[in-house]
């Protein structure tokens, strides 16, 4: 079986010829499977957005090969179209780009496009709404009558009721409350969940990928670092801390304990384990 995503080679150059040539993606392979919910993390410039733009061919490689689902997107121009469909991105502040009358035509731009009959369509946006967690009493307002989280859940069921086989998302909840934070990302994993789709997370939040993602993907100046699970990338705080990011907090908490000689052979980055742990720890020395 051939991989969701592969990336070949890949390298991306801005302004290129010009004296703001700027490499923003180095050389990278990658192959990503089909259902993997991947957190894609890295200091501000690494090349996350210029690295996911390039995998429904809203950029083109300068050099290298991007496979979906096994197809070399760029072999017949023609078919860019339909990557996009398969392959669908949420940018970042995606409220911005609602420009519909109705909630409901917004969700169903994408779904139109595709050249789906009527009833199809109808079907789509209402499925779409309920995945995002909004009322279907909605439908028919403006979407510029809804609140900043709203809009943002709007626009994801957009992307959603095209039902690509991949869902990308930049930073779905950059500017929101905790509360609309927490919202989004369950709605998420539960459509992950629900639809077995291959989901791409960018984050700056290491705690959110610790506790949605199962693999990480994490670029580093222009170059992909690693691609592993999110147990042994959490496992290489050194290196993490050097490229500028953090581990989970709790990790940085048991990894202190660890050198004083507790849970050394644990490697803990949600806060749900670490209770677990410590619950059943608590237990063995009561008894
Ligand atoms: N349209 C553009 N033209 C020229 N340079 C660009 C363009 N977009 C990005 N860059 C540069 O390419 C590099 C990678 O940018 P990119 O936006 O992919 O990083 P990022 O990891 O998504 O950062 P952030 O976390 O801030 O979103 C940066 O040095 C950036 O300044
Ligand atoms: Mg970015």
């Amino acid at each position: 079986m051939s991989a969701m995503i592969k990336v070949e080679n890949l390298t991306h150059i801005y302004s290129k010829d010009t004296p703001f040539e700027k490499a923003a993606i180095k050389d990278v392979n990658l192959e990503i499977e089909e259902g993997e919910f991947v957190g894609v993390i890295g200091h501000t410039g690494s090349g996350k957005s210029t690295l996911i733009q390039h995998l429904n061919g809203l950029l083109k490689p300068d050099s290298g090969k991007i496979y979906i689902d096994g197809q070399d997107i760029w072999e017949n121009k023609k078919n860019i179209r339909q990557v996009r469909f398969n392959v669908g991105l949420v940018f970042q502040y995606p409220e911005y780009q609602l420009f519909e009358e109705t909630v409901a035509k917004d969700i169903a731009f994408g779904p139109t496009n595709m050249g789906l009959s009527q009833d199809e369509i109808n079907e789509r946006v209402e499925q779409a709404i309920e995945f995002v967690g909004l009322s279907r009493d909605l439908l028919q307002k403006s979407p510029f009558e809804l609140s900043g989280g709203q809009k943002r859940r709007v626009a994801i069921a957009g992307v959603i009721a095209m039902r690509p086989k991949v869902l990308i998302l930049d930073e779905p909840t950059a500017g929101l409350d905790p509360k609309g934070r927490d919202r989004i990302l369950s709605q998420i994993k539960d459509y992950h969940k629900r639809t077995g789709s291959t989901i791409l997370l960018v984050s700056h939040s290491m705690e959110d990928i610790a506790k949605f993602a199962n693999k990480a993907l994490v670029m580093n100046e222009s170059k992909l670092f690693a691609y592993d699970t999110v147990e042994n990338i959490f496992k290489q705080s050194d290196s993490i801390s050097k490229m500028g990011l953090s581990v989970p907090q709790i990790t940085k908490v048991f990894d202190k304990l660890s050198e004083k000689g507790y849970f050394t052979n644990e490697n803990i980055y949600t806060v749900k384990y670490a209770t677990d742990l410590l619950l059943k720890h608590l237990k063995k020395e009561e008894q």
